[in-house]
């Protein structure tokens, strides 16, 4: 008999197709998000699952799923999976590291370019009949070439962000909770400072640091007011790493110039000031939104959870116990 598997959303027909080679599967191709009683009804007879980011695995649900040994998520961040539970029960957990950080990083430079100059402002005014004739001093910007880019965390995708700011001629700084070695400070052209110094002295501040009671808030009140007034704040990890409430009411004052956001506090439901303000450029947590990175994310999730349940150690790993 073949282990029995849950798919939570919906995936490309080529991981469903490597599943069923190894799992009676049951997925959820109509993509409706399940709340936490349905996933556990869904999981209770199942020994493994592959998740994503709005599924939230915790001691609670694990203790309604008897069978399962191993969640895999189509995620590098894990912060929706409880380690310590899943330890407790004895329930692998596994993430997606490596194959999304060129494409968050290319989309983080997406935002940069359209918050530094203001593109969907522009186009909103565009589209909505208002352009009259050219101005002087119409939507004028931030220039980005030669400016400072300060980059919270300088793991993996921090590194393709730092890469890719040479061709704009920029000074890179960093923040980190370790400095990085030598070699790696050399490669990617950057000079550690500390969190006061990135904030004073960025143009552009961009965040690359995973969510976790440590990191909640990096960016606050306190933080915003260390931020130079023509400053923008770019955030593609995580929300909550962000004071949502506090960057609204910097957004608002004019505090800081201008913020682009892929991630959001309590996301979908994004704090509703947001859309009410001109200068930030919202996406829906699309970072890694490439056709086929999103392929390889998917596909290197099955991966693992073929190799937990095959009794083999999964690639990407999080809890060896
Ligand atoms: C995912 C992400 O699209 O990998 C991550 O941590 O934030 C995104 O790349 C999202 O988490 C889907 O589960």
């Amino acid at each position: 008999m073949k282990p029995k598997v849950l798919v939570t959303r919906e995936v490309f027909d080529e991981v469903l197709e490597y599943l069923s080679q190894h799992f009676e599967v049951t997925s959820n191709q109509s993509d409706v998000p399940m709340d936490q009683g349905t996933l556990a009804a869904n999981l209770s007879d199942k020994q493994g699952a592959l998740i994503t980011l709005s599924d939230k695995i915790d001691a609670a649900l694990l203790s309604q799923c008897p069978n399962l040994k191993a969640v895999c998520n189509i995620a590098v961040g894990y912060n929706n999976i409880d380690l310590n539970a899943c330890n407790k029960a004895r329930v692998m957990a596994t993430n997606t590291p490596g194959v999304l950080d060129d494409t968050t990083g290319d989309f983080t430079w997406t935002l940069i370019l359209a918050t530094a100059r203001r593109l969907t402002e522009a186009e909103a005014y565009l589209r909505n009949g208002q352009w009259d004739g050219w101005k002087l001093k119409q939507f004028l910007g931030l220039d980005v070439y030669h400016a400072t880019l300060g980059i919270f965390g300088l793991g993996r995708i921090g590194q393709v962000v730092a890469r890719r700011a040479s061709g704009f001629e920029m000074k890179v700084i960093y923040h980190d909770v370790r400095q990085a070695s030598p070699e790696i400070e050399q490669t990617y052209r950057v000079s550690f400072v500390k969190k006061d110094e990135l904030l004073a002295k960025a143009d552009i501040v961009t965040i690359h640091v995973p969510y976790s009671p440590a990191t909640h808030h990096l960016i606050g009140k306190g933080e915003l007011e260390q931020m130079k007034p023509t400053a923008i704040l770019i955030n593609a990890s995580r929300g909550g790493v962000v004071d949502d409430a506090a960057l609204v009411e910097a957004l608002r004052s004019e505090r800081i110039a201008a913020a682009g956001l892929d991630v959001f506090e309590n996301e979908p439901k994004l704090n509703p000031a947001f859309l009410e303000l001109k200068n930030v450029v919202l996406t829906p947590h699309i970072a890694s939104s490439s056709k086929a990175t999103r392929l390889k994310m998917a596909m290197l999730a099955a991966q693992n959870l073929v190799a937990a349940l095959m009794g083999k150690t999964p690639p990407n790993l999080l809890n060896p116990f």
